[in-house]
């Protein structure tokens, strides 16, 4: 295999793996994948991030449009929005695009649009329980998490929570470890991210549908 991330010999492994995301979204509604970003990929994208300065990150917001403000009780990450920028993000964009056909193929969603960000969770950061759409007022219908942490150990912290089962009672706890994706129904899934005890790197991404369609 070739450390090129656009390399088309990658292809074969993501459509196995796009097509178990549909099948466990079609099933449960998520998909955990621990180290199923392609590696170049999640290579290419981690050193990125060591190359990115301190001022292309900003303190991440809380809230919707007009209420979205700051709030250090309820998220303390740093992030940067991903563009076509480089060509690092050009092939993650490039890979979550596959992705977002086979979806749509599969699973008939409809997702018309993408947005991501780069996450960074310095020493004591964390993400209470949140969710990333509320019923019926946003357009964001499916969530990504990619985990950019080589050598996380247990006691690192900084895992990701979804709670799952009727109410939100039943708690899976995913370890931020290098190359894994999770993806979910952005309204009925909440997540928290427990305290992290190093630098911890995430991806966050939003497919969305096309809000003029949805009434
Ligand atoms: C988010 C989020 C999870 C993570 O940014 O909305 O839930 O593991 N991130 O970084
Ligand atoms: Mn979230």
């Amino acid at each position: 295999m070739t450390n090129d991330p656009l390399s088309p010999e990658l292809d074969g492994l993501d459509t196995q793996l796009f097509l178990r995301i549909a099948d466990e979204l079609r099933t449960q509604g998520y998909s955990i994948n621990p180290g199923a970003l392609p590696l170049s990929l999640g290579d290419g994208l981690s050193s990125h991030l060591s190359g990115l300065r301190d001022e292309q990150f900003s303190r991440a917001g809380v809230g919707r449009n007009a209420a979205l403000h700051e709030n250090d009780a309820v998220r303390r990450d740093q992030i940067c929005w991903i563009e076509r920028d480089s060509a690092i993000e050009c092939a993650w964009l490039d890979w979550t695009g596959r992705l977002q056909e086979s979806l749509n193929r599969q699973l008939f969603l409809g997702l018309f649009s993408f947005e991501s960000h780069f996450a960074r969770y310095a020493i004591g950061d964390f993400y209470v329980r949140h969710s990333d759409a509320f019923k019926g007022e946003s357009n964001r219908v499916l969530s990504i998490v990619v985990h950019l942490n080589p050598h996380w150990v247990p006691g690192d912290g900084g895992e990701l929570v979804l709670f799952t089962g009727i109410g939100g009672e039943e708690r899976i706890n995913v370890n931020p470890c290098h190359g894994t994706v999770i993806i979910f129904l952005s309204e009925d899934f909440p997540h928290e991210v427990l305290v992290t005890n190093r630098d911890r790197y995430s991806i966050a991404g939003w497919f969305r549908v096309n809000s003029l369609l949805r009434s």
